[in-house]
């Protein structure tokens, strides 16, 4: 474990470097394909699909919920280090510009379903049934709207992201994920991560 924060932390040391010198680019909306590329992929990876723990892939995201997470961030709402040290800087039309590109970032591919758990698949799928997960972020996980997507999103995240809204220090643009989560024990959500991070190949 202390091996993943020190090369999260050494990869966050050279994002923030790469952060400083790309700054004056952030008004140029109209190279936004440039600027991720420059700034957002050294954490989010190529194309959006995360290669690092506890950073969230991008890719596959709508554009509408990845412009309230950025607003957030920006806002002081979210609270990450590293995110809200990228977003502190953007206009509005910097917000609009990134979403409206990772909207458009095709996602992460559905991994191989050798070595899966069938234990955990089915406990996750419960508890996603009996909390009515689908009913926001749909029958096949993929989100919308302001709704995020689940499918094939790093497990690690989901469940850290999860006890964040539980423990009230992730606050959402509003409360659905915090109230949906009160009737949740802590040992329920390693579970639902695996599953939602799967899903799709469960089907
Ligand atoms: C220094 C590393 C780093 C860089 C550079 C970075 N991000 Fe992030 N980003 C993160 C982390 C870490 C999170 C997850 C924060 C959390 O756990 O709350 C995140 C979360 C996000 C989210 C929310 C995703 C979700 O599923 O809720 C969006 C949107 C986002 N970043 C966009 C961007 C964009 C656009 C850029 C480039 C302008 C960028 N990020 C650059 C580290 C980074
Ligand atoms: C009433 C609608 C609603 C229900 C029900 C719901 N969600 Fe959400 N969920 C949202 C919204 C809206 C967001 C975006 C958070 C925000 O507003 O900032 C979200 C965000 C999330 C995120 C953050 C994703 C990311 O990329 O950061 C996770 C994880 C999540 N939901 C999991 C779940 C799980 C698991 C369940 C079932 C136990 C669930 N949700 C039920 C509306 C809902």
């Amino acid at each position: 474990m202390s091996s993943v924060i020190a090369s999260l932390s050494q990869r966050a040391a050279h994002c923030v470097a790469a952060l400083w010198l790309c700054a004056p680019l952030f008004a140029q909306a109209q190279n936004v394909a440039e600027q991720f590329k420059t700034v957002c992929q050294s954490c989010h990876g190529e194309a959006g699909v995360s290669q690092t723990a506890l950073i969230p892939s991008l890719a596959g995201q709508p554009s509408f919920y990845a412009v309230t997470q950025l607003f957030l961030f920006r806002e002081g709402r979210r609270a990450n280090s590293l995110m809200t040290a990228v977003a502190k800087g953007m206009s509005d039309s910097d917000l609009r510009a990134y979403s409206e590109y990772i909207g458009t970032l095709p996602p992460p591919p559905a991994q191989s379903m050798d070595g899966l758990n069938a234990d955990r698949m089915s406990r996750g799928a419960k508890l996603a049934q009996e909390h009515r997960c689908a009913s926001c972020h749909g029958a096949d996980f993929s989100g919308g709207k302001q709704v995020a997507r689940l499918a094939t999103q790093r497990e690690d995240y989901l469940l850290q992201t999860l006890r964040e809204f539980q423990s009230g220090k992730r606050l959402g643009y509003t409360t659905a994920m915090n109230e949906t989560l009160v009737g949740l024990k802590d040992d329920d959500l390693p579970d639902l991560a695996y599953y939602l991070s799967n899903a799709p190949r469960a089907k």
